[in-house]
């Protein structure tokens, strides 16, 4: 039919008949932020956004000469479903290095962007009856991945006076015979925390008699400050290889979200499960993707060094600032990039046009509203009372973007 009267209809009745999978699942809050920010963009707005999760900077230009090249070179048909050789190969001496456990080509699935590694992994490991044990606050999508695979998830909440670190006590309290897995994600999205080796090593003996995954996302690895350490729960407890799966992938590294290259790095049974779901789903990830990973994998450090130095200025700039705000307590993150406020102090005020400030959501409303200041409510990690901010953006908008919000919570009442 040619135009006319056919059309979509967002109220037809076949919605009805959605999986009930879904019902359980939220769409994620930190894209939702973004739509809006960019809504208001496109307005002619100063938006000043602390919501995306992703670097501000441009993908190294030897990188994307790479997949220029790719495309070039004609590297553009399907590749192997567990990524090209040579990627996997890098992966897996990059992996040998870094953590210090032996990891073969094998044991790398090369994926949708990491979110598309823990997507395999949630098909791959997670059923109904399932407990997925996710300290938290977290990041959005490990409890909707979950909850998608049919399984639950089961919180154990962490505190800034604890630095954002799950207690041992309360991880060892939260295991029982139906936990499948743990997640742990150091340094974390959304609170920054990352936890040192002595810490992990407690975690690890919590773990050690429970038959139980350990997954352990280490997108941010690369990005800590101050001199940090940064380690994995697989260097410390190298013995519990065989139920460890690593999460990793370029994105944040290299400042390439776009081009979506992740990785797992599994034990060889759990790899070639994952890579079943792959070979189902999306088949492989994009080919010219895959080689420009390879050259960012490849590429002397200088790049992540300089982007690093950026961060770190931005979160002294960023914490100094929200801490000299009425009311707002904030820890220091050692990692990734984000400042994650409590600004529970705010609530039950009320804004001059006499609207309650009722939960989290009603703060970074009123803050994009007041301030055209973008962030997200912290209950979208199950923290409410907090916020996060991605400091993503630069100096210069962080001190202003401070200077606004300084300016509308001196308006509450
Ligand atoms: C903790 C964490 N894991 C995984 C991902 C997914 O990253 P990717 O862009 O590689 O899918 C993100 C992205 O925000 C993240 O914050």
């Amino acid at each position: 039919m040619r135009g006319g009267s056919a059309h979509y209809d967002a109220d037809d009745p076949m919605t009805k008949k959605l999986a009930a999978r879904l019902s359980a699942v939220v769409p994620s809050a930190t894209l939702a932020i973004n739509a809006r920010a960019q809504e208001l963009r496109a307005k002619g707005v100063d938006v000043i956004s602390f919501g995306a999760g992703e670097p501000d900077f441009d993908t190294p230009e030897n990188v994307r000469e790479a997949g220029r090249r790719a495309i070039a070179e004609g590297k553009t048909r399907y590749t192997p479903v567990s990524g090209i050789p040579e990627l996997r190969k890098l992966i897996a001496e990059t992996s040998t290095a870094l953590r210090g456990v032996a990891a073969r080509a094998e044991n790398v699935t090369v994926t949708v962007g990491a979110k598309g590694a823990l997507f395999n992994l949630a098909l791959a490991l997670f059923e109904e009856g399932d407990e997925v044990v996710i300290p938290t606050p977290c990041w959005v999508s490990y409890p909707e991945q979950v909850r998608l695979a049919g399984a639950t998830p089961v919180f154990v909440p962490s505190t800034l006076e604890a630095g954002w670190k799950v207690a041992p006590a309360a991880l060892a309290a939260a295991l029982t015979a139906r936990t499948k897995a743990v997640v742990l994600c150091s340094p974390s999205n959304p609170t920054g925390a990352a936890y040192t080796e002595a810490e992990l090593r407690a975690l690890a003996d919590v773990l050690r008699p429970h038959d139980c995954w350990i997954v352990t996302d280490e997108i941010y690895g690369a990005l800590v400050y101050d001199g940090f350490v940064q380690r994995s729960i697989l260097a410390v407890a190298p013995d519990l290889v065989d139920r460890t799966v690593v999460i990793d992938g370029a994105s944040k590294t290299y400042a390439m979200t776009g081009w979506r290259v992740g990785w797992s790095i599994a034990p060889a049974p759990l790899a070639k499960a994952m890579d079943t779901i792959q070979g189902q789903g999306a088949t492989s990830t994009a080919t010219f993707c895959q080689w420009a990973a390879l050259e960012a994998l490849r590429s002397p450090p200088t790049e992540l060094a300089r982007m690093r130095a950026l961060f770190e200025e931005r979160r002294d700039r960023l914490v100094a600032g929200l801490r000299a705000l009425p009311g707002v307590r904030c820890g220091v993150p050692e990692g990734a990039f984000y400042a994650f406020p409590d600004v529970s102090a705010w609530l039950g005020k009320r804004t001059p046009m006499d609207q309650e400030l009722r939960d989290d959501a009603d703060i970074a409303a009123w803050l994009l509203d007041a301030t055209h200041v973008a962030v997200v409510p912290g209950s979208a990690f199950c923290a409410p009372g907090h916020l996060r901010l991605s400091y993503a953006v630069s100096v210069k908008s962080i001190d202003e973007a401070l200077r606004r919000i300084a300016g509308a919570v001196d308006t509450l009442v």
